[in-house]
């Protein structure tokens, strides 16, 4: 998959499939798989650090995670997700964590809302780089959402929604990432753009969908959101792992003197 295969899967209304990942072997599993593309989310706060929200994400924190997928991944296209605040400092400021991004393997970035960010936008576009929008609910606001709750449930919201999704598009997103709002909302905005919307819990009429790897996985247990669907007992399968290991060892099982020893 590179940039152009985003518009020729849309317009063969190929659905486009995306996962969040954030370390080297996990990379190297999606690498082996059908999965169209990578996004290292900002999620990582969450999921791999521990912390209540997207917000505590660095740029520093996401620039080496983007670095080990990209080591892992070297097959897929990669999206590096810009963290709170990392772009909203002005122009040179957003442009120098761009560019870090860039460097580390992503080929692409992402970055939260539509008011305040279109010339920043433009300005990326123009400079070679491919951006993925994001609206709907957009985690580094939730302070300001009052929580992680659905969006664009009324009519004025969704015709808003439609609105900055097209700017958005104007601007020169070649992917718009719709979370958290209505199906019918999502629906809408899909019909309306010439480019992919790419949904979470955004129902199924979006052009693709992106989930969080901990989540599909059934790794993060702090919060399990409606539209998550498990695909794996990960927990429970990696605790039965280390008590099958805690308990050969204590049985004298492994090392086995034939098998693990020099
Ligand atoms: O950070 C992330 O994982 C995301 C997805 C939930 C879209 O932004």
């Amino acid at each position: 998959m590179n940039i152009l295969d985003w518009q020729t899967k849309h317009q063969q209304q190929q659905k486009i499939t995306v996962v969040t990942c954030y370390d080297y072997c996990s990379a190297q599993i999606v690498a082996s798989t059908k999965i169209d593309a990578i996004l290292v989310g900002d999620t990582l706060a969450m999921v791999m650090y521990g912390h209540a929200t997207t917000i505590p994400a660095t740029v520093e924190m996401m620039v080496l995670h983007t670095a080990a997928v990209a080591r892992g991944a070297k097959n897929k296209f990669i999206i590096g997700d810009l963290p709170f605040l990392s772009y909203r400092q002005g122009l040179t400021q957003a442009m120098q964590t761009v560019q870090r991004f860039m460097v580390a393997g992503a080929q692409a970035i992402k970055l939260e809302g539509t008011v305040g960010n279109l010339e920043l936008i433009k300005h990326v576009v123009a400079s070679g780089v491919p951006v993925m929008g994001h609206i709907g609910m957009t985690p580094q606001s939730v302070h300001q959402l009052g929580g992680f709750k659905v969006q664009a449930k009324h009519k004025k919201a969704q015709d808003q929604l439609l609105q900055h999704a097209l700017q958005l598009q104007d601007a020169g997103c070649f992917a718009i990432v719709l979370e958290c709002v209505p199906s019918d909302a999502a629906k809408a905005v899909t019909e309306k753009l010439d480019v992919p919307t790419i949904g979470i819990g955004a129902g199924p009429d979006t052009s693709g969908q992106v989930i969080v790897w901990h989540d599909m996985l059934g790794l993060y247990k702090d919060f399990k959101p409606k539209f998550v669907k498990k695909y794996l007992n990960g927990f429970e399968l990696m605790q039965q792992a280390l008590n099958d290991y805690d308990a050969d060892v204590k049985a004298k099982v492994f090392p086995n003197v034939e098998e693990h020893c020099y």
